[in-house]
């Protein structure tokens, strides 16, 4: 498989969002943010996590290092505060861009070193309304500020005016994030492709695998190291979450993670897996057969999920819901259910008796879709903000009053992702028992209709089994 020359970085792009960030303060009656990046994690002793900035702090910097602040006003000024230089640490831990060459680096009007955080955040929350910061995601953050708010107060009698409001950055900065700009689909995409190269590296791995009679000592980790393999050597940094490699019962496990489980020939094998590519992540799942063949039953499992899926995905667009393609998905499982016997007809009547009674949910117990973006499960509220509550299925059979779903627009970018998930029980025909199958694609949502962003690895059962074959 060729390698894809790296993407450039883009430094506007950033300067671009924080400018949008100054304005919706401006709208939202002005203030000032202030923005922690990720705090770095000891694993154990001293060694630590691989770092990762926040996912807010790095989408307004494009600013790697950790120790970080961003303090970004409603006039549109920033200040950047960061790790002073320092040869010894440097040794160990690599360059640091230090607060003199900062500015000019990110295109901030003013950087400062943060080992005086707390003299010069009293100045920078002076004369503002309101002090913007995340709720609940940092710890701590909120008794600091407090702090700093003390300071401004006990200063108001020279003339310091002290904010009299606190409010939720992530409000603002989850509508941001949720419909992507020009620079984040360029790498959205790119996750996208690395993603499903990895996915076809796997099916067409074990594939061979299958046909050289090789199978033998494989088991779920060699598969998960034929995704990491791929993800590396394409630029990603890595996973964007802990990938699931499934074979056979295993499938009927939601999360689980890739493990010892050998890969046996006759049984299916579902890989839910995604990079993170400068910052943006890609999530697929395929469900492939071991042996390169789907036998009768796994067909027509996978071929009521594929429909789902391809009902789903006509169900994105503009205008729209997003839970339009979660009824879409749903009503096609549903029919799926009854054809193969998985629910029974005299028991459980037609596809809307099926919704309304939700007994579909032994066999589909998840969402179809999630927003993707920085994070896999990425910000932005479901729900449509501005319209009253109605009345809505619960999914637990019962009736549940909510706000509307989310109205789709361009830029918005989910995953579909319908399943299906026998575990044996009585009634519950043999010949499906412990099939697992998952079927995941990511969706731009476009002026005219939807993108698939995943699509270089096959999803139709005769395309992955010709891959699997060498032939493809
Ligand atoms: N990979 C987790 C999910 O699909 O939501
Ligand atoms: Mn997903
Ligand atoms: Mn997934």
């Amino acid at each position: 498989m060729s390698l894809l020359p790296p993407l450039a970085a883009d430094p506007e792009a950033p300067r671009q969002r924080r400018a949008r960030l100054a304005q919706t303060l401006r709208e939202a009656g002005g203030g000032v943010a202030v923005l922690p990046t990720a705090p770095q994690r000891v694993r154990n002793r001293d060694t630590h996590h691989p770092y990762r900035p926040d996912s807010h702090f790095h989408y307004l910097t494009g600013f790697d290092e950790p120790d970080a602040w961003l303090v970004l006003d409603s006039t549109g000024r920033s200040t950047l505060l960061c790790l002073p230089r320092d040869p010894e640490r440097e040794i160990w831990d690599g360059h640091r861009l230090g607060p003199e060459a900062a500015a000019a680096a990110l295109g901030v009007e003013a950087a400062l070193s943060v080992e005086d955080l707390d003299q010069h955040m009293p100045n920078l929350l002076s004369g503002h309304p309101a002090v913007w910061y995340p709720f609940g995601v940092h710890e701590g953050l909120a008794t600091r500020i407090e702090r700093w708010l003390d300071v401004v107060r006990a200063r108001e009698r020279q003339g310091a005016s002290c904010p009299t409001q606190c409010r939720d950055l992530s409000v603002l900065l989850d509508e941001m994030r949720l419909i992507k700009d020009a620079h984040e689909l360029q790498l959205m995409r790119r996750a996208g492709t690395i993603s499903a190269l990895a996915h076809v590296r796997v099916m067409e791995r074990c594939g061979q695998w299958a046909r050289e009679g090789r199978l033998e000592p494989c088991r779920e980790y060699h598969l998960e190291a034929e995704l990491l393999h791929e993800f590396r050597r394409q630029g990603a940094v890595g996973p964007a979450y802990p990938s699931i490699v499934a074979a056979g019962a295993n499938a009927c496990v939601l999360h689980h993670p890739a493990g010892e489980a050998a890969l046996k020939p006759g049984e299916l094998c579902l890989v839910d897996a995604g990079c993170e590519y400068r910052g943006y992540a890609g999530d697929i799942t395929r469900t492939f057969p071991i042996s390169g063949r789907f036998s009768a039953a796994q067909r027509e499992l996978y071929e009521i999920v594929l429909a789902a899926q391809t009902a789903a995905i006509a169900a994105l667009r503009p205008g729209a819901r997003l839970r339009d393609a979660h009824e879409a998905a749903l009503r096609v499982l549903c029919q799926g259910m009854l054809d193969t016997g998985l629910l029974d007809r005299s028991r459980h009547g037609d596809v809307d008796e099926v919704i309304g009674t939700a007994a579909y949910r032994p066999f589909y117990m998840h969402g179809t879709s999630h927003w993707l973006g920085r994070d896999v499960h990425d910000v932005g509220s479901y729900v449509q903000e501005d319209e009253p509550p109605i009345e809505q299925p619960d999914g637990m059979g019962g009736r549940v009053l909510r706000k509307p779903s989310r109205i789709l627009q361009p830029g918005m970018v989910a995953t579909v992702e319908p399943g299906l998930y026998v575990r044996p029980a009585p009634g519950v025909p043999e010949r499906y028992w412990h099939l697992g199958i998952r079927i995941e694609d990511d969706a731009l949502i476009t002026p005219a209709g939807c993108e698939l962003l995943t699509r270089d690895a096959p999803v139709q059962p005769d395309e992955i089994e010709a891959l699997m074959a060498g032939a493809a």
